[in-house]
C-alpha cells in the first residue's frame, strides 16, 4: 500500500487538465484495447497509468517521462510529450483486465517526502 500512496502524493493536484478521450469501451477477449489521455500542464515531469478494479484501489501499471514507446509485461505506452499526450494499449484483453484506467500528470520532482519519512 505504502508504494502506492507514495505514487500518488507525487502528483501534483494543481495540473490544469488532463482528459482520456472514451467512456466506457467494451472489448471482446483477445481483442486489442486501446485509451488515449492528453494533458494540458506548464511543467511536465511525467505521466502515470493506473489500473483501479471494482473494490480496489489504484495500481500504477506504467511511469514514463522520456516520450516514446515503453512497454511492461502487458500494457504498452506511448507518450508524445510534443503532442501532450499518451496512449495506452493492451494487445490481448483478458476478462481480468476489466478495469477503470486513470492517467495522471506528475509535474513536480518532489514525491511524497512526508509519507516516506513515517
Ligand atoms: C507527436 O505529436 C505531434 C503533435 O500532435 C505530432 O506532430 C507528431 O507527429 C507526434 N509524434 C509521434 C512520434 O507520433
Amino acid at each position: 500500500m505504502l508504494p502506492l500512496l507514495r505514487e500518488w502524493l507525487g502528483i501534483a493536484w494543481l495540473l490544469v487538465s488532463v482528459t482520456q478521450q472514451e467512456g466506457q469501451v467494451t472489448t471482446e477477449q483477445g481483442n486489442a484495447f486501446q485509451t488515449t489521455c492528453t494533458y494540458e500542464t506548464s511543467y511536465f515531469n511525467g505521466l502515470l497509468w493506473y489500473q483501479q478494479k471494482k473494490g480496489q484501489g489504484p495500481q500504477l501499471i506504467s511511469n514514463q517521462a522520456i516520450a516514446g514507446t515503453k512497454q511492461n509485461v502487458r500494457f504498452t505506452t506511448e507518450l508524445n510529450i510534443t503532442g501532450k499526450y499518451s496512449v495506452l494499449q493492451l494487445k490481448e484483453v483478458e476478462l481480468s483486465d476489466s478495469a477503470l484506467y486513470l492517467c495522471a500528470v506528475r509535474d513536480t520532482l518532489v514525491q511524497g517526502g512526508a509519507l516516506v519519512e513515517q
